[in-house]
């Protein structure tokens, strides 16, 4: 079951590489206020060894890679054309110390102890079995090594996600999440839930907050493109009939029309920023 979920999170993810690709300096501005959080927190220093999972065009890690000097990053994902479009990237920044590698953060085949950090950034609420993933991350951890990781919290700070999410329920195209676990952009959202999934894994320490960002677009249009090229709810919008994408449209212009302001949409968006120490 998590191995046929895992496998739909890899081809969905797969559709989107080149779009990650292509976006990647606007998603680098829009979201500088999360990996300035995680590398504050990463505290990389020279001769490190940092692993970066769910990398997508590898941004966060190659952030951090300077700071390694001798040390080294191991770029990562579960989809091979997002490492591909991480490869790109670092060539692009002229990152030498960095490996890339298909990972599936689940089930990393990882010596034990091999990593003084481990970055996250908007990788464990879409997996099938994020416990698994944060036991992985303690067990390549050395004593006292960190994971930094960022996910979003509740629908009313995010409204990117909860503004397209309550219209493909309302409209019948998507289920209204049932109890229990279903991965998505908003999944990890309950701080409580959080917490509970780190101290079931037992870090030493754990530190979660609050970090606020922006996502800005020049029009509708603008958005609509980042809805279906850029989020997990992409997929799902691209496969509705023309009709019934053009319905699930308008009513997202409609409400976008609230956060307009001087021809700009401007969309508050808030992530739990955490570290936890091995
Ligand atoms: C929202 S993107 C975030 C990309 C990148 N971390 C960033 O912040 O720019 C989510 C990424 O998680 C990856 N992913 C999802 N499930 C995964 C898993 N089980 N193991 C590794 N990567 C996974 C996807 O392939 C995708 O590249």
């Amino acid at each position: 079951m998590t191995n046929d979920a895992t496998e739909r999170v890899r081809q969905d993810w797969e559709s989107q590489a080149s779009s990650w690709y292509a976006e990647r300096n606007s998603l680098l501005a829009a979201s500088r206020p999360i990996h300035e959080w995680l590398v504050q927190h990463l505290e990389p220093t020279d001769g490190e060894r940092v692993l970066e999972i769910a990398a997508g065009p590898g941004d966060t890690g190659f952030l951090a890679a300077p700071r390694l000097g001798k040390g080294r990053l191991v770029s990562t994902d579960l989809a091979p054309s997002m490492v591909d479009a991480a490869r790109k990237r670092g060539t692009e920044l002229g990152i030498d110390n960095v490996d890339y590698r298909v990972l599936d953060a689940q089930a990393m085949d990882v010596g034990d102890a091999s990593f003084d950090g481990v970055i996250c950034r908007w990788g464990f609420m879409l997996m099938p079995d994020p416990s698994a993933a944060l036991a992985e991350c303690k067990r390549v951890l050395v004593a006292g090594g960190r994971l930094v990781f960022a996910v979003f919290t509740g629908p009313d700070e995010n409204p990117f996600a909860s503004i397209p999410a309550r219209i493909l329920i309302e409209s019948g195209h998507m289920q209204r999440p049932a109890s229990g676990w279903n991965p998505g952009i908003l999944a990890l959202s309950d701080r409580t839930r959080l917490q509970s999934l780190l101290d079931d894994v037992g870090f030493t320490s754990t530190h979660v907050e609050g970090v606020d960002m922006t996502w800005t677009f020049a029009s509708t249009k603008e958005y609509w493109d980042f809805l279906i090229d850029l989020t997990a709810l992409g997929p799902l919008v691209r496969s509705l009939s023309s009709s019934d994408r053009d319905a699930v449209r308008t009513a997202i212009d409609a409400r976008l029309a609230d956060f307009t302001r001087d021809d700009r949409i401007a969309l508050p968006a808030r992530c739990w920023c955490g570290v936890a120490i091995r």
